[in-house]
């Protein structure tokens, strides 16, 4: 046991060292989200302010639009524009799980990538949202990510600060959050 602790643990440390990503030990938390969340009142353009970088996402100047889609669900679509200049788009589609439990979403973006968890944690609708996504790996692991979100480009530094103040309180590590750039984006379609 101790053997494959001290492996896994290893494994644990090339994987943050690879990706970059935020991995901790033991399960998911899990944070409450917004309440009574309202989809429709979610849809629209997003701006990337902040993050745990993944290794999806590259480049900055990151924006999502959310639409929705004939079957109810939700359209994602991610816009960044990449390190060369040329911009780069992913289309994922999310999905509600449990109608009692609105702000938390399931999302694919591609055919051959498992589902993630999409949890809006708090959002305002017009200013700020607060995304976790969370994976628990072998009952011992999560790797997790955040999003702040923004309806502008900017986000005033104590919305920043309230919304990182509300993950820290519910355990989640925000060390290896970074702000992503969004001066001089060209517009995207
Ligand atoms: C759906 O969410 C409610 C409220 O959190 C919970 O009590 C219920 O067990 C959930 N249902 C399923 C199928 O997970």
């Amino acid at each position: 046991m101790v053997t494959m602790l001290l492996l896994l643990g290893t494994l644990a440390g090339l994987f943050t060292a690879a990706e970059g990503q935020s991995f901790h030990l033991g399960k998911c938390p899990t944070p409450s989200v917004q309440e009574n969340f309202d989809v429709l009142k979610y849809l629209g353009r997003w701006y990337e302010i902040e993050k745990i970088p993944s290794n999806f996402e590259r480049g900055d100047c990151n924006q999502a639009n959310y639409l929705l889609m004939e079957n109810g669900n939700i359209k994602m679509v991610n816009q960044e524009r990449r390190p060369d200049g040329t911009m780069n788009q992913v289309e994922g589609e999310a999905k509600h799980t449990n109608l009692s439990e609105p702000a938390k979403l399931l999302v694919k973006f591609f055919e051959l990538t498992p589902a993630t968890p999409y949890w809006i944690l708090i959002t305002d609708y017009v200013n700020y949202a607060l995304v976790y996504s969370c994976t628990t790996i072998i009952w011992l692991f999560h790797v997790d990510y955040v999003w702040i979100l923004g309806r502008n480009p900017y986000l005033p530094p104590e919305t920043v600060t309230y919304l990182k103040d509300i993950l820290i309180s519910n355990g989640i590590d925000t060390q290896k959050m970074i702000s992503t750039d969004q001066t001089n984006c060209p517009e995207f379609p």
